[in-house]
């Protein structure tokens, strides 16, 4: 995974030392500040420019910027800087708070976003980082601001052969001068491997699936083994021999083969009981022999979202060398109609002992989880567990893509995710469950049925999926609004955001470390 643009973390005197240094005419240089409510700046800043104060002054009444939080003023050979452009970006927050600083921590993740935005490729910058109103926690600010940065730097093209000539430059090398420069380093360095767990995640969600089959997938997170990560894949044969039938009867339509991923981070105590993630991998869900209209099917290469914010949060995890035990499970599959596909009607028995009459072959995603989550629970017999699913159209018909749906049996372990959401930005909204909605499930038939009836359609996937944790902490993230077809945002322009990542990874640093 490499980033988009190359960072050195300097002292505000390196950073401007740096700034002496003679321009290379090949890669002009750009100089980055921040302006706060009417142009205010810092006074190293003001002192800095202090040649250039009567242009920036003119340009910015012809622009009428005034130094607003997401707006930006882009000055051409400024005067008394050794530098062709001068940046400023703007950090006032809009009218109900009067204050210079960015409002929230999690803004200087989108004002690293918006800087990287305009910075463009190809280019060589400096960017002073010293606010208006200086952060509290500078060094951390910057690492925050760093991340938002290469999050927007990401770019999903190496299927475009033919590129724009600013394309072709190379990333961006950017020297951030920060007040704290010796924490912001190691801070930064995190964030560095944060952003790469993030865009691996983006990348496996973007990958098509005749690139990205359930073997292929495997073969990535296995990769995750250059970070100490245990690897360990079960292949059809080995699933059988545990019953996985729900899983492998998803599978069996596809010419390729199914696995089941384990992902081990030991990094706390010797023998203690892990947290568990899990992720839905279905390399892409045509719905099966229920099979799925064609409008917008392209779209389902996205199905294994899930899988990969679970193989991004070991990513980061085990990158920063975590103090935790925290497993990962990924059940990959492909759902394809065939002579050999389940059908309607169908009735398996899932590893649990349990057995699912299939009513739905496009409600595949249970199928592959109430598996997984037995298997995690036999093997490893976690404190707690949290799926992650593009589980629910429904979901999105909720709460569209701003949040993600939030399914417990646990109130602390809702609690936990929904803080952990809030300080990344990856928000949840908790949804009811109970023995009325699980009724919608049982089965003439069997031990129950794959779907509930047309209304609440989340929950029930969600009560089918409790059906498979007993009474094991459980929470269950149904991200088909969140995890794919993202909005554009500050620190995301690809279609696969990458959803659950920081979420998870500050889940296990705020509550399962130490
Ligand atoms: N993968 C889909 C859910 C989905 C829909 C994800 C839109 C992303 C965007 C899931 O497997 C599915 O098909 N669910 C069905 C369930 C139904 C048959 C009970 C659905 O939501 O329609
Ligand atoms: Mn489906
Ligand atoms: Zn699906």
């Amino acid at each position: 995974m490499s980033l988009n643009a190359k960072l050195e973390v300097l002292s505000y005197d390196e950073a401007e030392a740096a700034l002496r240094a003679p321009e290379d005419v090949s890669r002009s240089r750009t100089l980055v500040v921040f302006a706060g409510t009417d142009l205010a700046m810092s006074d190293r800043v003001k002192e800095l420019l202090k040649e250039a104060q009567a242009q920036i002054g003119r340009a910015a009444a012809a622009a009428k910027f005034k130094g607003k939080s997401g707006s930006s003023l882009e000055i051409l050979a400024p005067v008394g800087v050794l530098a062709s452009r001068l940046l400023l970006i703007g950090v006032a927050a809009g009218n109900c708070d009067e204050s210079d600083k960015p409002a929230k921590f999690d803004d200087y993740l989108s004002l690293g976003g918006q800087t990287a935005s305009k910075l463009g490729q190809g280019a060589a910058a400096v960017v002073l980082f010293d606010l208006p109103e200086a952060p509290s926690e500078p060094a951390a600010a910057a690492a925050q601001f760093a991340l938002g940065g290469w999050l927007r730097a990401y770019k999903f093209d190496q299927y475009k052969t033919k590129k724009k000539d600013e394309e072709k430059d190379g990333p961006v090398e950017i020297k951030l001068g920060v007040a704290d420069a010796e924490s912001a380093k190691s801070l930064v360095a995190e964030a560095g491997s944060t952003a790469e767990a993030v865009i691996l995640a983006r990348t496996l969600v973007n990958e098509p699936a005749n690139v990205l089959s359930p073997t292929e997938f495997a073969r990535r997170a296995s990769e995750l083994m250059k970070l100490g990560v245990e690897v360990e894949i079960l292949d059809e044969k080995a699933m059988a021999e545990l019953g996985m039938r729900a899983l492998l009867g998803v599978g069996q339509g596809s010419d390729n083969e199914s696995r089941l991923v384990v992902l081990r981070w030991n990094g706390g105590e010797a023998g203690a009981a892990p947290i568990a993630f899990v992720g839905k991998g279905v390399v892409f869900d045509t719905g099966g022999i229920s099979i799925k209209p064609a409008a917008s099917m392209e779209d389902m290469k996205g199905d294994m979202a899930g899988a990969a914010a679970v193989t991004g949060a070991l990513y980061a995890i085990a990158a920063r060398k975590a103090k935790a035990n925290v497993v990962g499970v990924l059940g990959i599959v492909e759902n394809m109609p065939g002579g050999k596909a389940q059908r309607p009607g169908d009735i398996v028995k899932s590893m649990s002992g349990q057995t699912i009459e299939v009513i739905n072959t496009d409600a595949e995603g249970r199928l592959v989880l109430a598996d997984a989550l037995t298997y995690v629970i036999e093997k490893h017999k976690p404190v707690a567990i949290v799926d992650l699913a593009t589980l629910t159209g429904a979901i999105l018909v909720a709460l569209g893509q701003e949040y993600a749906g939030l399914f417990s049996n646990d109130d602390e372990l809702s609690e936990r995710l929904t803080k952990a959401g809030t300080a990344t930005g990856e928000k949840l909204w908790r949804f009811p469950m109970g023995p009325s909605y699980d009724r919608l499930i049982d089965s003439k038939f069997a031990d129950m049925k794959n779907t509930g009836g047309r209304h609440g359609g989340s929950i029930t996937a969600a009560q089918f999926l409790a059906r498979f944790v007993g009474k094991t902490p459980w929470a269950h993230l149904d991200i088909a609004g969140t995890g794919m077809g993202s909005p554009a945002s500050d620190i995301n322009q690809s279609w696969g955001s990458g959803f659950g990542v920081r979420l998870l990874d500050r889940l296990v640093k705020d509550c399962y470390e130490g």
